[in-house]
């Protein structure tokens, strides 16, 4: 039987997701929406919000008999829709119910394996219970915190450091660039490090500064020498550049040697600069990811641990 790997494109980002395929030599042997199927076994993919692993179709008789099919390989299904919505919505409803509470920051993740399916045919279903995330088609929501953070972008931070960074912090020195008005400095102050270095042109919010531990800097983050700071565990960038900008700046920590963790947003102009995110990923042991809170953006990390 042929299984796929299935790619589900993030919603408006379908060209992006087709340019990673083209760069990465994956031909798609089948396509509905924003699903694209490449025969065999693959990676994930940057602009996938997910990807199903070893997929496979299989004929179904009746909305009951689907239901019965899907749930013999698993519990917990994502569905995502190409075609006969009623139908495909009606065997989702014979499905157990998913726990769809959103979490809290640096909870742990759900254990249960989350599957993907759709009806790709009013007769023929496609479904794999394995998959890249422990969402249901890879969408992550938090409770928010709607009184302290000055920005939204502290969603991001929050993602990273629930699902690609877990590990618990034991004091030490972050810095955060282009961090006004403080979102980012925000959720580095609730973590566990001693001192936060923020750095912007524009000052971040007084009530983030009062929390104290925080020594802000106003100036430009390229203009920083490296050679001026102790160990940095956490070096974050949320800064407004280029790409190749960022490289430089990234690249001048890197190679102090006084860095131990990065993680910076890769932010595009109107087209997505392939170039500099190609080299982005030429740094060993560096992954980029499109986080759930992630827009026309990229967010590459390299963690100590893995230098
Ligand atoms: C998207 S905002 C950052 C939001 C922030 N992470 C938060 O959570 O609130 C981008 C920031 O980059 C800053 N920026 C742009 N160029 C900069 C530079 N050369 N040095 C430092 N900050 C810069 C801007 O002033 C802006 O505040």
């Amino acid at each position: 039987m042929i299984q796929y790997t299935g790619y589900l494109a993030i919603h408006k980002f379908e060209a992006e997701l087709e340019r990673e395929l083209e760069i990465r030599g994956l031909t798609v042997a089948l396509k509905k929406d924003r699903l694209y199927l490449v025969e065999g076994q693959h990676p994930p993919l940057i602009w996938a919000q997910m990807t199903a692993f070893e997929m496979e179709f299989e004929s179904v008789t009746s909305i009951n008999d689907a239901a019965r099919k899907l749930k013999a390989r698993g519990r917990n299904w994502g569905l995502f829709t190409v075609g006969s919505h009623r139908r495909a919505e009606l065997i989702q409803s014979e499905l157990p119910k998913l726990n769809t509470k959103p979490i809290l920051f640096r909870h742990p993740l759900p254990t249960t394996p989350m599957g993907f399916w759709t009806l790709w045919e009013p007769d023929q279903i496609l479904m794999t219970t394995k998959t890249s995330s422990p969402f249901a088609l890879g969408e992550m929501d938090f409770q928010e915190d709607k009184v302290m953070p000055p920005s939204r972008a502290y969603l991001k931070l929050w993602e990273f450091f629930t699902v690609y960074a877990p590990e618990a912090i034991h004091g030490g020195t972050s810095i955060d660039v282009g961090s006004c008005p403080g979102g980012w400095t925000w959720v580095l102050r609730t973590l566990e490090f001693d001192k936060i270095i923020s750095v912007d042109k524009a000052p971040i919010e007084k009530r983030i500064m009062d929390m104290g531990r925080i020594d802000f800097r106003k100036e430009s983050a390229f203009g920083l020498d490296p050679n001026d700071f102790a160990e940095i565990d956490w070096f974050c960038s949320d800064i407004i550049c280029y790409p190749e900008r960022l490289l430089n700046l990234v690249k001048r920590f890197r190679d102090s040697g006084k860095v131990k963790n990065f993680v910076c947003t890769i932010k595009y102009q109107s087209e997505t600069d392939w170039e500099q995110t190609l080299k982005f990923l030429e740094i060993p042991n560096s992954r980029i990811v499109h986080l759930h809170h992630n827009k026309h953006e990229v967010t590459w990390f390299l963690k100590g641990d893995q230098q």
